[in-house]
């Protein structure tokens, strides 16, 4: 049998190189490929992992080549940036051309152990390597251990898993309103309806769609799933005069927004939340798909305000890149549910299962999130230092390692003057803010060189109109 060899952080190709293997303790190898270590695990191809992505061995002949062809194959879903990113080691990320590029992007907060951790790398071969997937009708040992952890360190009783931010909230939206009508069984209406808040981001498919405040988002889809209100963000006595109502089959909300931009709710909002939705029957589902996941320097972005949900919607982060998301409920919501309720083909396979324990062990690692907080704490030490004279900078704000700096300007002069100085950012809100969501791996050398790229960088804003 031939092996397959992996470089920790980086992609896989076609090997024509030098090898030499060395038998190690406990039957495990090295291996060295032109005199670099890299991983082996037993696979019936042969492979080695090259510098950067062979774009020739694809047709391409440069990124202005995949460009191109994107804009003729792709459907035209995304603006994207113009770069083509081919390799990650860490908290960079390389393109076609070789240029670097320090990730304060994460892929949108999902890169949290940054690109090609060992360990993760480490669990996905050795589970591509034993199974991959399985079908939901049987049970597989990854899932099952995943859920075991997610349950130990949260509030939850049971979890069902889906394969993407959107699709749990869409679960949890089902599961809202069959717990209604489980706990309604001679109501003719049993409440169906939801709470959302201003700026909020939920995802894309109907009902998440319909919970998504930006209303640009959703009016080109309309008619999306009905029963929404919308509320303001932290208005708590407009919020309970809706919920007291008794229509509410759940309130979705985000602890802190991220792509709404940045905004923390308080701790009265939340106690004010839970104990109107205690009282009135209705679910309380905290979407963590952005924040959760020891981005705040908490395990839980909940934690920091000691108030817990019903269901909790978790997805980018957890399995390090592979697509997965997950809905953690409590036993009295989970009792409301049947076979065959919900469903999905992929979701919570052995291959992605297996990459989320790598993770969820990591991050839960005490000393991790104490470290999360304190990179967090100096993040905003140094932006507001560097930053804070700048006449466009109104505010930096978040916890953790999700920071947002609020401009009076649109942010998108200066992302662009950043990525040309190798430094990936990224906008939420109405584009006026500058949202950072690094690797939680990144250095606080890391840190300043960000700080200081965002500092030189400012005036690419100077003629920009304040709105
Ligand atoms: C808070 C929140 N919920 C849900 C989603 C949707 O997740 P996905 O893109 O994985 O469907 C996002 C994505 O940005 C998000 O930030």
């Amino acid at each position: 049998m031939s092996c397959m060899h992996v470089f920790p952080n980086s992609s896989v190709s076609q090997a024509n190189t030098v090898r030499r293997v060395f038998k190690l303790e406990g039957g495990r190898t090295l291996v060295q490929v032109n005199g670099q270590r890299v991983i082996s695990a037993c696979l019936n191809v042969e492979v080695t992992a090259p510098e950067f992505a062979n774009l020739g061995k694809l047709g391409f002949g440069e990124s202005k080549d995949v460009m191109e062809t994107e804009g003729r194959v792709i459907v035209g879903t995304y603006a994207r940036t113009p770069i083509v990113l081919v390799s990650g080691k860490g908290c960079k990320l390389y393109d076609a051309e070789g240029r670097e590029y320090l990730d304060m992007s994460s892929g949108i907060a999902v890169n949290s152990l940054g690109h090609g951790d060992p360990t993760w790398l480490k669990a996905v071969i050795e589970q591509a390597n034993t199974l991959t997937h399985v079908s939901n009708i049987y049970y597989s040992i990854p899932q099952v251990e995943l859920a075991k952890r997610l349950v130990a360190c949260s509030f939850s009783d049971r979890v069902f898993f889906s394969n993407s931010g959107t699709e749990a909230n869409e679960a949890a939206v089902k599961f809202a309103r069959k717990f209604q009508r489980h706990s309604h069984p001679d109501a003719k209406e049993p409440p169906t309806d939801f709470i959302s808040f201003t700026n909020s981001f939920h995802g894309r498919t109907m009902g998440a769609l319909a919970l998504t405040s930006k209303e640009h988002y959703r009016s080109p889809f309309e008619p999306v799933m009905p029963g929404v209100t919308f509320v303001e963000y932290g208005n708590i006595e407009a919020t309970k005069e809706l919920i007291q109502k008794g229509k509410t089959a759940a309130v979705f909300v985000e602890p802190i927004q991220g792509e709404g931009g940045i905004y923390s709710a308080t701790k009265e909002f939340f106690r004010l939340l839970r104990s109107a939705c205690d009282d009135a029957g209705a679910l309380l589902v905290f979407d963590e798909v952005q924040c959760g996941l020891g981005r705040t320097g908490h395990l839980w972005a909940h934690e920091s305000y000691g108030v817990f949900p019903d269901i909790m919607t978790l997805a980018k982060p957890l399995a390090g890149g592979l697509p997965i998301g997950a809905v953690l409920v409590t036993e009295r919501v989970a009792s409301a549910i049947n076979f065959g309720d919900h469903g999905s083909t992929f979701a919570g396979s052995p291959l992605v299962c297996n990459a989320a324990l790598a993770v969820l062990e990591k991050i839960s690692e005490p000393s991790f999130l104490a470290s999360v907080t304190k990179k967090g704490q100096y993040l905003k030490q140094i932006l507001t230092q560097k930053l804070g004279h700048n006449p466009h900078v109104k505010e930096v704000r978040g916890l953790g390692l999700i920071v947002g700096i609020e401009l009076d300007v649109q942010a998108s002069p200066l992302v662009d003057a950043c990525r040309e100085a190798g430094l990936l950012v990224l906008t939420a809100g109405k584009g006026n803010v500058v949202r950072l969501v690094p690797p939680l791996i990144i250095t606080e050398e890391e840190l300043e060189l960000a700080a200081e790229v965002l500092s030189g960088s400012l005036p690419a804003l100077d003629g920009s109109n304040s709105k």
